[in-house]
């Protein structure tokens, strides 16, 4: 049911139309050892009061509950979510999770034997190189980790990612690599996505061309799916893949098999770290009263922003190079999970869901877009994310930092002047995130974090965080149009389609 017709969501529309002399809620949350300050968003009391009435009109505890223990919240596809019991120990898991622990244990072996170079290729020799192909959730979530989390005495195997379809994508990631040190990781929760598919056949035929030797694929080859019966046919034996569960989805995934690359790259110990992190943040997300529970309120100030202060999007905003891949992981996390205009039931929902996210690393974003964040006319929010004690040289950390709450003490106070050219409005809602440190535990406690923020908005609107319907058209679309691009006509193609598809195939093109 659409949220509008709930009492709290009728005394929240009330606050924000009348809201005038607003003193605002200084508000700094610890959990799982993140700081958030939420002190630049615009709460006040009664309004975050009316928050978390909306919580409980919505039954956010009974949600989460039903969550963690398997219920299949996931109504459309009849699926629990429970990507949370993948990191928690093992005596707190449902029973419908247990298979997990022996295969992560396999994953974590083979990491070990690759790492330790006890994983021989087929004519004997060490891995250096492995390529990890996957698209969507089987490669936003491990490429971030991997990128965040490498550091250079880690001495694990490099890992290349193809994703995109683009043949560009593949050529890069191979150049130069010997095919006899290479292992490739298919990565495909359904193993039918089309650019794995493609990048996986291509990759194959690349390592056979070389070597010449189809037996030598068992050892060059791994997958991780959900889809044994496919990855067989693919040509892996089954004592090479690694088995995925439906109740895992694909953007909550890297605490899974899928996570292998990251495993490769950073070691046992600290892939359990990542783990022991984001199981960190689950137990303060299950056990904390809501008004101290950093997930909920992130989730219920973005409500705030995007349903009553009409906020349009959503800036990421990461001060550290090694999280520039975050608002790309967050974007699909965020987006595919609640971006969504029908509720549980079938009926419209008849408010805003989620508004547009994006991002980009500071300080870069200060001299590309941030202007427009500081003068433009579209409303935002944004969540800065720092970490306390990052990377050296002293002195660039503390600039960099000094710039993050600089920019973020802009968008709030902005700047009176006599010119309006140089005005700036201010009044911008902010939230800051503070990792104490760029470590697997933090980077797990602050995936998890967003992970159940989603959660609670998509309870609060009555939507289903789970599924993407939305994402099928376009694939069934590009069928016919593959065809038709390779010679056969534009039948029952649009105009416009079809205008461009004979563009595309002219004789001289
Ligand atoms: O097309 C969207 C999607 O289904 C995502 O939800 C998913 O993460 C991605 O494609 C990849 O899917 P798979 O792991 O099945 O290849």
């Amino acid at each position: 049911m659409s949220p509008e017709t709930t009492k709290s969501w009728k005394v929240l529309s009330r606050l924000a139309n009348t809201e005038t002399d607003r003193e605002d809620v200084p508000r700094r949350i610890e959990a799982a050892g993140l700081l958030a300050d939420l002190t630049k968003q615009r709460l006040t009391e009664p309004v975050l009061e009316g928050l978390l009435a909306l919580a409980s009109e919505r039954g956010l505890r009974d949600a989460i509950e039903a969550q963690f223990s398997g219920e299949p919240i996931n109504r459309t596809e009849g699926r629990a979510a429970l990507h949370t019991a993948l990191r928690a120990p093992v005596d707190e898991r449902p029973e419908s999770a247990a298979e997990a622990e022996a295969v992560m244990t396999r994953v974590l072996d083979l990491a070990d034997d690759v790492r330790r170079g006890t994983w021989r290729g087929a004519t004997g020799k060490s891995i250096t190189d492995v390529v990890h192909i996957g698209i969507g959730g089987s490669h936003l979530g491990p490429e971030l980790a991997v990128e965040a989390l490498t550091r250079p005495w880690h001495l694990g195997p490099r890992i290349h990612f193809v994703a995109n379809i683009d043949g560009t994508s593949l050529s890069r990631a191979l150049a130069g690599l010997d095919p006899n040190r290479t292992l490739f990781v298919v990565v495909s929760k359904s193993f039918s996505t089309l650019e794995t598919r493609v990048n996986a056949g291509s990759s194959r035929a690349w390592f056979l061309e070389r070597t010449g030797d189809a037996s030598a694929i068992a050892r060059h080859f791994v997958a991780v799916s959900t889809n044994l019966e496919a990855a067989a046919a693919f040509g892996i034996p089954p004592s090479n893949v690694y088995p995925m569960w439906d109740w895992v989805g694909g953007r909550f995934s890297v605490w899974s098999p899928v996570g292998l690359p990251l495993a490769l790259a950073i070691g046992r110990d600290r892939f359990l770290e990542f783990l022991a992190g984001g199981h960190a943040m689950d137990s303060h997300f299950r056990r904390t009263p809501f008004a101290a529970n950093l997930p909920v309120l992130m989730a219920l100030t973005g409500i705030w922003n995007y349903n009553f202060l009409g906020v349009t999007n959503q800036a990421i905003l990461p001060y550290a190079e090694r999280l520039r891949l975050l608002p790309d992981f967050l974007q699909q996390l965020i987006m595919e999970s609640n971006g969504k205009s029908v509720c549980h039931d079938g009926t419209p929902l008849n408010v805003h869901s989620m508004p547009i996210v994006w991002g980009g690393t500071g300080t870069n974003g200060q001299h590309a877009f941030h202007q427009l964040l500081h003068q433009g006319t579209r409303s935002f929010a944004a969540d800065f994310i720092i970490v306390a004690n990052g990377e050296p040289p002293a002195s660039h950390h503390r600039w960099l930092n000094a710039n993050a709450l600089a920019q973020s003490q802009a968008m709030l106070m902005g700047q009176e002047d006599a010119d309006p050219h140089k005005r700036v409005a201010g009044g911008k809602p902010t939230t800051t995130l503070v990792l104490p440190d760029l470590q697997p535990s933090s980077l797990g406690a602050l995936i998890a974090l967003y992970e159940h923020m989603v959660f609670c908005q998509g309870i609060i609107w009555d939507i289903n965080s789970f599924d993407q319907w939305g994402v099928e058209l376009g694939k069934r679309l590009a069928v016919p149009i593959f065809e038709q691009l390779g010679g056969k006509p534009a039948l029952g193609q649009d105009a416009s389609t079809r205008g461009l598809i004979e563009y595309l195939t002219r004789d001289d093109s």
